[in-house]
């Protein structure tokens, strides 16, 4: 593993050690994360080596010894959002002198320079690939005062050893890859995580197996591009297919495909086994030849359309999403419409839609970038529009059916309902009670199920994001 750190000065005074003991067992961190699963995963990964140094996690930032922000790069807007929230920091530090304060993930490793010298609250600086030091930099900061920065990417690292910090609860995701070498030229991702690298295919099947034990029923196997992973003579249908059969009680589902190296044994693979779940998100990016082209995506539409026309053929009920990047340089009507074509072609499920950002280091920003704001924000909108309009009229086709749903939570607007999901990703309110009118015209609420179980629903309701319904 390549690691090399570097430890700044900077002129601040050595923290007071009385008041933050190093080796004590109760020290608290409260982490915020932004941007993709895999960051996600990856505070869960960073809080498992903390709690080996002796770290809680707390959920309250007005007590804490330590806050870490996870930070996404990947568009300008992502950053924006940090930055805020840093200014916002400055208070609890000004409370707080012996508060420490760090940014981990992407935003580490492309800003590292500007965090350091315009961003004075900031004590640690670590990317995504030295999590290992966190505990250590900021002891340093504790017993020196100086500033811990560690952004070095690794070949090899890929936390294989590390049982992340998961929270409670029936969903759980497993990285299974890091890293990403497609070099899109608008993405930040292969400067910020590096090159790619694949988990060992047997720790990933061994922590499904433990995670089922423990009570999950829900995995999401995750990557920039789960469609590379390879390890040994293994591919990433291989390694489902392992996965599939070793908790055949376990729906499992994974993220983000790459429509490159989407192959027909993969759909072979989520076709034969009922636990896989029927769902593909496949970034379109563009429905033009030209944009695609340019933006290094190494697909065709045509190719794009008949990997989608197989999945349905081969999964008739199988849910579909992709990402949509407007107004990349160069864009114009024409291939606009190319785009909406193709969502009308596919009739997507669901959409995330993106103005195209400029992005340090990669190859788009050289490129002529003319299209005028108003174009940009109409052109997003008409996608939006059309793809909510779609997502309406597939939803509600479901009203009257009965889907297979799996409780995960409760509702995050009410406590009174549950929000459950089917097998092709659709997320559905249901009531967390049941009721029913006695004898005596009194009305007696029972609660018959709970997180975890699996349910049959009737659709009662639909909107472009959600559907509503009952048990039956
Ligand atoms: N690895 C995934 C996506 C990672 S980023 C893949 O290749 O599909 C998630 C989405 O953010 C991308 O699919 C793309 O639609 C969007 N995105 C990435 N870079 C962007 C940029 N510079 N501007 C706007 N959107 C961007
Ligand atoms: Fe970025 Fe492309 Fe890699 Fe996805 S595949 S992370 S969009 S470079
Ligand atoms: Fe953002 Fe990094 Fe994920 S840039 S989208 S957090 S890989």
């Amino acid at each position: 593993m390549e690691i090399t750190s570097l430890i700044l000065n900077n002129n601040t005074e050595p923290a007071d050690k009385k008041s933050f003991n190093k080796n004590s067992n109760d020290k608290r961190v409260y982490i915020e994360t932004y941007g993709c699963q895999m960051n996600y995963s990856d505070t869960e990964i960073v809080l498992s080596v903390l709690s080996d140094f002796g770290y809680n996690e707390t959920s309250d930032i007005n007590n804490t010894d330590v806050i870490l922000l996870n930070t996404c790069s990947i568009r300008e807007h992502a950053e924006h959002k940090v930055y805020k929230r840093l200014d916002d920091l400055k208070k609890y530090k000004k409370s707080n002198p012996n508060l420490i304060i760090g940014i981990l993930g992407c935003m580490a490793e492309r800003l590292r320079d500007d965090l350091l010298s315009k961003r004075k609250i900031v004590d640690v600086i670590v990317g995504p690939d030295e999590y290992r030091k966190v505990p250590h930099l900021i002891d340093n900061v504790i017993e020196t005062g100086e500033k811990g920065i560690a952004v070095k990417l690794s070949r090899v690292e890929t936390y294989d050893d590390i049982t992340p910090l998961r929270r409670e609860g029936v969903t759980a995701w497993i990285s299974i890859m890091r890293g990403c070498d497609k070099f899109c030229t608008f993405c930040v991702v292969p400067f910020t995580r590096g090159r790619e690298r694949s988990r060992s295919l047997i720790n990933i099947v061994e922590e499904s197996v433990r995670l089922y034990e423990e009570g999950v029923r829900d995995i999401w196997l995750l990557g920039q591009n789960v469609n590379s992973y390879k390890f040994g003579d293994n591919d990433f249908a291989d390694l489902l297919r392992q996965v599939a059969l070793a908790v055949p009680g376990m729906r499992v589902r994974y993220t983000t495909s790459h429509p490159y190296d989407l192959s027909m044994k993969l759909l072979e693979t989520m076709a034969e086994h009922n636990n896989i779940c029927n769902y593909i998100h496949l970034p379109l990016q563009s429905g033009s030849d030209r944009v695609l082209k340019s933006m290094n995506r190494l697909y065709s539409v045509e190719q794009y359309l008949n990997v989608m026309k197989k999945s349905r053929e081969m999964m008739p009920d199988v849910g579909l999403s992709t990402d949509i990047i407007s107004c990349f340089p160069g864009e114009t009507e024409d291939d606009h419409k190319m785009t909406m074509d193709v969502i009308r072609e596919v009739r997507y499920d669901g959409a995330y839609t993106f103005v195209y950002s400029p992005r340090e280091n990669t190859k788009a920003i050289y490129m002529k970038d003319d299209i005028d704001e108003d174009t940009k924000t109409r052109r997003l909108d008409e996608i939006i529009t059309l793809q909510r309009k779609i997502s309406v009229e597939i939803n509600s086709e479901l009203v009257g059916k009965t889907k297979k749903v799996l409780i995960e939570s409760l509702s995050r607007k009410s406590d009174e309902f549950y929000m459950a999901r089917t097998d092709c990703n659709k997320s559905v309110i249901i009531p967390a009670q049941t009721g029913h009118v006695n004898d005596s015209g009194e009305l007696i609420m029972k609660k018959t199920y709970k997180i975890g179980d699996l349910l049959n629903v009737k659709i009662s309701k639909a909107n472009s994001a959600t559907l509503f319904g009952e048990a039956v």
